[in-house]
C-alpha cells in the first residue's frame, strides 16, 4: 500500500470533497478498503500498542444545560456527587496499580471543582503515582487551566461537538450560541497542553457537510487526540424530544445517521487526517455496539481504551447517555476482557504514559503491565 503524496487519502486526495464522499459511502468493498487504510496508517504512525486510560469520573454536578446530556443542570433529577480528593487519588493508584499509564478525571462543569481544589489533586497525583494526568472538566477559565497545568495535568479534552456554529448553538442553549471552544483549545494547547477534542456523530441536525468540516478542522487543528463516538439519545432531555425532532426536519436528507458504520468512518477518516493522533474506541460506541464496538474500532484506526475506574457506587449516576457501557464493568473485569481482546486482535498493551505519536516498539518485558489484583 503506497505512502507519502501518492496514497489516495494523503492531502489533496483526501480534500472535502474526498470526505463528503467516503462519509457517504456504503458499498462494502469501498469501505474494506477505508477500513484497510486507516488500520494501515494506523500501524505504521503509532504501532499496535493500545494505551490504557483509567477514567475517573469525578463529579456529575454541571452548571450547563447542554440538551443531549443526562446530566446537565436541566436534566430530570439525578443523584448528584463529588468525589473527595482522596477518593480520586484512590482511584488513580488503581490506574498505577494496573499498569495503566494515564488517569483521567473527568466531570461536568462543576464550579464545585474550584481551581486550587483541582490543582491539589492533580499535584497530589502526580506525586504519589507519576501517572500521566489528562483533564476533561469543560471549559474554565484561562486561571484554572494555567494553575492545573503548572500542578502537573499533562493534556486536556474538550469535544467541539460540532462545527456548525448554527447547530452548536441550539443544543448548547446557554452558552450564549457560538463556541468558544476552539479558542479554548488553542489557549491550552500555548499552555502547553496536549489537546483532545472530538465531535458526536449523528446529532438531530447534523449534516454531512458538517461533519466533513469537523475533520477538516481535526486536519488543521493538529490535535493529539480525537474522540467519537455515536449520539445517543438521553431520555427526557430536549434533544430526544421535541427539539431533536425539529432539528432532524430542518436537516431533512443530509440528517447523519447516529450508526455505528458512520461512527467507525469519522474514525477512520480522523486517523487518515491525523496519522499519528491518539484515537479512542469509545465508551459511547461500545453502548451500542457491546460486543463488538471497541474491537471494530480497534481494527479501524483506534488506538486508544479508557477503562472506568469511577467508583461503582457513582458510576451509575454518571449517566451521560442511558446504559453506558462501562455501568456494569468493574476495572478487574473490563481489565482482564480487554487485555483478552486485545490479545486477539494481534495488539498488545502500551507501557508509559503513551503521548501523542508514542510507539511501545518493546513487547518483551510483559509482566511490567500486569495488573497486580
Ligand atoms: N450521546 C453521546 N455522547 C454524549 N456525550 C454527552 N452526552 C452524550 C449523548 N447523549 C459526550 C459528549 C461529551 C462527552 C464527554 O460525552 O461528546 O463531550
Amino acid at each position: 500500500m503506497p505512502e507519502g503524496p501518492s496514497a489516495p487519502w494523503a492531502q489533496g486526495g483526501l480534500d472535502r470533497a474526498a470526505l463528503l464522499g467516503w462519509l457517504q459511502e456504503d458499498a462494502p468493498g469501498r469501505l474494506e478498503n477505508l477500513w484497510g487504510w486507516a488500520d494501515g496508517v494506523r500501524q505504521r504512525h503509532v504501532g499496535d500498542a493500545v494505551w490504557l486510560r483509567g477514567l475517573v469520573e469525578i463529579s456529575n454536578h454541571c452548571a450547563r444545560s447542554c440538551t443531549y446530556c443526562g446530566i446537565s443542570a436541566s436534566s430530570p433529577p439525578v443523584g448528584r456527587y463529588r468525589m473527595a480528593p482522596e477518593e480520586i487519588l484512590e482511584a488513580a493508584e488503581k490506574a498505577a496499580t494496573y499498569g495503566f499509564g494515564t488517569v483521567v478525571l473527568q466531570a461536568g462543569e462543576d464550579p464545585g471543582l474550584t481551581g486550587p481544589f483541582v490543582a491539589e489533586v492533580v499535584s497530589s497525583i502526580k506525586a504519589k503515582t507519576g501517572l500521566a494526568v489528562t483533564l476533561s472538566l469543560g471549559e474554565r477559565p484561562d486561571e484554572d487551566l494555567a494553575a492545573w497545568r503548572m500542578a502537573g495535568a499533562d493534556r486536556y479534552l474538550l469535544r467541539f461537538e460540532t462545527s456548525d456554529l448554527g447547530l452548536y448553538g441550539r443544543i448548547h442553549p446557554d452558552m450564549g450560541g457560538a463556541s468558544d471552544r476552539l479558542a479554548q483549545l488553542c489557549r491550552m494547547r500555548g499552555m502547553g497542553f496536549e489537546i483532545g477534542t472530538g465531535v458526536m456523530v449523528g446529532i438531530p441536525g447534523q449534516t454531512w457537510a458538517s461533519l466533513a468540516e469537523d475533520l477538516e478542522i481535526f486536519r488543521s487543528l493538529d490535535v493529539d487526540m480525537i474522540g467519537v463516538g455515536p449520539y445517543l439519545e438521553s431520555d427526557g432531555s430536549p434533544l430526544a424530544g421535541g427539539l431533536g425532532e425539529a432539528l432532524k426536519k430542518s436537516a431533512g436528507a443530509e440528517q447523519v445517521p447516529a450508526d455505528e458504520t458512520t461512527t467507525l468512518k469519522v474514525l477512520a477518516l480522523a486517523r487518515l487526517v491525523r496519522p499519528d493522533a491518539n484515537i479512542p474506541a469509545t465508551t459511547a460506541l461500545a453502548t451500542l455496539d457491546p460486543a463488538g464496538g471497541r474491537p471494530d474500532a480497534l481494527r479501524r484506526g483506534a488506538n486508544v481504551v479508557m477503562p472506568n475506574l469511577t467508583p461503582p457506587r457513582y458510576r451509575r449516576l454518571y449517566r451521560i447517555y442511558p446504559g453506558k457501557a462501562d455501568v456494569h464493568e468493574t476495572a478487574d473485569v473490563s481489565w482482564a476482557s480487554i487485555e483478552g481482546q486485545l490479545e486477539t486482535l494481534g495488539r498488545t498493551v502500551g507501557r508509559g504514559p503513551g503521548g501523542r505519536g508514542a510507539v511501545d516498539v518493546g513487547y518483551g518485558d510483559r509482566n511490567w503491565f500486569k495488573p497486580q489484583l
